[in-house]
């Protein structure tokens, strides 16, 4: 009864109908219709990473999808000779992974199929290096220099910002704080999502009008970054929250990269309404399975202007060690609605 209503109100809202549409492609395209994308590909490259990284190493692994991840391979490459050159990461990486893969791993037929047809495929010269082992890294933790104080005064001294001088933020400020965000983690390193980057005053006001949370629009907005999660890398409906989650990790960062370069920020928020989605979608020509997570503003920040003094939760009332509902020491009454 309680599902049956849950359903009703779902298709009568509409609210949830970007997502359902988009994890729905997603599973025709990945399970019904068997086509490897370049995400499952990426997921494939890192479940291939992890089998050679995991101790003690498996004698054969991967066996039932190193077909289509060799046979992806060399459509990506394919694609790379015919100017496609955005995959060069893709490939470089794949390749690497695949010729260590190849190395280590014998002996089953659909392995030795896969082998031959690796063997015979033309990557592109040059952007696949010749020996090392690859696939695997062995990391080692650095010196910084700087250390978790600087970090703190770094987390302390942002503020989300929403007034802003009119004074244009370098394309390379933008691009160097992007290339912080791509190094966050993501599920299965599948990165699937993008940055979409307006920096153009008519452009900025245009899509500035279509999410709820900026009211500060009238203000001037230097850079406007939707960012874009594609729901179409995760064909299993449990893992369709994980584009909020990559993205989320990729905008931290993002901001943070702002900050340290002088160039302040504010995320805004992407509602989930139907007809805000549809016109996002048709000003930014988003893909069926793409959709905005969030909004990040950047600029520089005006001296004479005001935020929110936005005060922090203590670290008492947000941390919560070891504690389970069934007791322990540290259990009060209370505790389950207020945990964090
Ligand atoms: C998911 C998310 C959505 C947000 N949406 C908006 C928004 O629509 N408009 C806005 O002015 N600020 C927005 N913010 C900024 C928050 O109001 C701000 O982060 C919060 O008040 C804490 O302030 P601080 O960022 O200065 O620490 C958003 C922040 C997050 C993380």
């Amino acid at each position: 009864m309680f599902r049956s209503l849950v359903c009703l109100h779902s298709a009568l809202d509409g609210a949830f109908f970007w997502e359902q549409r988009a994890v729905a492609i997603a599973r025709l395209v990945h399970w019904q219709l068997r086509t490897t994308s370049l995400y499952s590909f990426r997921r494939s490259i890192h479940r291939i990473e992890k089998g050679l990284a995991t101790r003690p190493r498996r004698e054969v692994f991967a066996a039932d999808y190193i077909g289509e991840t060799v046979a992806f391979l060399g459509l990506l490459a394919e694609a790379y000779e015919e100017g496609c050159t955005e995959y060069r990461e893709d490939i470089a990486w794949g390749a690497t992974a695949l010729r260590a893969y190849f190395a280590a791993v014998k002996g089953e037929d659909r392995v030795e199929h896969a082998r031959e047809a690796f063997q015979r495929l033309a990557l592109p010269a040059g952007l696949v290096a010749n020996g090392g082992e690859g696939g695997v890294v062995r990391p080692k933790m650095p010196e910084y220099g700087f250390g978790i104080a600087d970090l703190l005064h770094l987390a302390r001294t942002r503020h989300s910002i929403r007034d802003y001088l009119d004074r244009p933020v370098p394309r390379d400020v933008i691009d160097a704080a992007i290339s912080v965000a791509i190094e966050s983690p993501s599920a299965c390193n599948r990165q699937a999502f993008s940055f979409r980057v307006f920096d153009e005053p008519d452009l900025v006001r245009e899509v500035a009008k279509i999410p709820i949370g900026i009211d500060h629009a009238d203000h001037q907005i230097p850079v406007l970054v939707v960012l874009v999660g594609n729901l179409g890398a995760y064909p299993e409906p449990r893992d369709r929250h994980l584009i909020y989650i990559d993205v989320s990790l990729a905008a931290m960062a993002f901001v943070f990269g702002l900050q340290v370069q002088g160039v302040a920020s504010c995320c805004v928020n992407w509602p989930d309404i139907h007809e805000r989605e549809k016109r996002m979608q048709e000003l930014l020509g988003l893909a069926s399975t793409e959709r905005p997570v969030m909004l990040v503003t950047a600029g520089y920040l005006d001296p004479e202007g005001f935020a929110p003094s936005s005060a922090k939760r203590s670290l008492e009332e947000m941390r919560v060690y070891n504690r389970t509902v069934a007791g322990g020491s540290a259990h009060r009454a209370g505790d389950r609605v207020r945990t964090p």
